[in-house]
């Protein structure tokens, strides 16, 4: 298995990890905005030649933020989403990022297992959102 930094061929591969993982799958516009910024914080995990697994991290010069961290379901327990976030919090630390945060739904169970066991602990805050339209 090899992390590195996504590249645009991955495209594909990555929006259909997302989708078999259930997350959303960012468009390409998107992306390419995001890209625009920390394009090295957006990680792919390549099991052969496949692309398995994918996170995206930013850093706004304060915090960091893990985003859409998913693994192909063929893949899973091997240990792919726990190298993309160590490789991911090694490329924070080196901005020099002091805290990472992130997002996960309530009843996710194996979501919360999994970062829990990466030492994230659960905060009280509430997530509030608007659209800028
Ligand atoms: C959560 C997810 C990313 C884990 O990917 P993975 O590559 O299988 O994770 P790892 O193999 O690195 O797991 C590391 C440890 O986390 C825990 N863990 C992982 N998946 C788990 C599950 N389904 N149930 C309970 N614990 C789990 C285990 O302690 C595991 O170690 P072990 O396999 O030695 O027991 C993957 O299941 C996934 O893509 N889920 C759908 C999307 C999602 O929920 N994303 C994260 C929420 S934001």
């Amino acid at each position: 298995m090899r992390i590195r930094q996504f590249a645009w061929p991955d495209y594909d591969a990555v929006a259909a990890v997302w989708a078999t993982a259930g997350r959303e799958v960012v468009p390409r516009a998107e992306l390419a905005a995001k890209l625009t910024r920390d394009p090295e914080l957006f990680l792919v995990a390549e099991d052969g030649l496949a692309v398995a697994g994918v996170v995206m991290g930013t850093y706004d010069g304060r915090r960091g933020w893990i985003l859409r961290l998913a693994v192909h379901p063929g893949h899973r327990r091997r240990g792919i989403a726990s190298a993309l976030v160590g490789e991911l919090e090694q490329r924070l630390k080196a901005l020099g990022c002091p805290r990472v945060n992130l997002l996960v739904l309530p009843d996710n169970t194996a979501g919360l297992r999994f970062w829990q066991e990466l030492g994230y602990l659960p905060m009280p805050d509430v997530l509030c959102t608007k659209a800028m339209t």
